[in-house]
């Protein structure tokens, strides 16, 4: 729980200046999604104002986080849960989305699976995620945040484009998305279909 208040403390501090930087993204990529979809690890719910034309439902698995939904108010379901497992019905969802989330889960190969399984034919899973740095001396940097990052329930250093290109997804359409001032965390942003 103290693990998770602090997720949420850094979140609502570090918030604004990354939501500026990647609106831009969010309005190309989230903007344009309808139908029943799924937003993983929502946190204090920045992901809403794009999403605001589709059936929206939540899978939060941090009760803090929850309770700020909450407070704010949200659109539609919120589950509790872990993209692990997501309690939803096979091919249930037009789109998932995920904005750093897959550097917080457990088992980010798994929540891919779970992915593709509620996705109905045609479906799309959009993500935006920080990722491994290519540099050889910015991911010696990315090991040493590892213990800070930790704290928050952050892996700094995953291979995470790589991992959704291996997903099993029919295609990929994935770029980088750099946030000035954050080399350190280089940023992707992407869409990966199901058929
Ligand atoms: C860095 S926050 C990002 C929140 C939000 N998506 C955003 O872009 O502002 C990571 C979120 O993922 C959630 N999370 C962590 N592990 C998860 C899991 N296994 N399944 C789903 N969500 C998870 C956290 O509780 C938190 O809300």
């Amino acid at each position: 729980m103290i693990m998770e208040r602090l997720a949420a403390h850094t979140m609502r501090a570090a918030g604004p200046y990354l939501e500026k930087q990647l609106a831009p993204a969010k309005r190309r990529w989230l903007l344009p999604l309808r139908g029943d979809v799924l937003e993983l690890g929502p946190g204090l719910g920045t992901n809403l104002p794009y999403l605001a034309q589709t059936q929206w439902t939540g899978l939060e698995p941090s009760a803090a986080m929850r309770d700020a939904l909450r407070a704010r108010g949200v659109p539609g379901s919120l589950l509790d849960g872990a993209a692990e497992c997501i309690p939803l019905a096979d091919a249930s969802c037009d789109a998932v989305v995920a904005t750093l989330v897959l550097c917080s889960v457990d088992d980010p190969r798994r929540v891919l699976a779970e992915i593709r399984r509620v996705l109905r034919p045609g479906g799309v899973f959009v993500y935006i995620e920080h990722v491994a740095a290519a540099r050889a001396g910015l991911r010696a940097a990315q090991h040493l945040l590892r213990p800070v990052c930790s704290l928050i329930g952050c892996h700094p250093v995953r291979d995470t484009g790589q991992t959704i290109a291996q997903a099993g997804f029919a295609c990929v359409e994935q770029e980088a998305y750099p946030v000035p001032g954050m080399a350190i965390l280089p940023h992707i942003v992407g869409k990966a279909s199901q058929t």
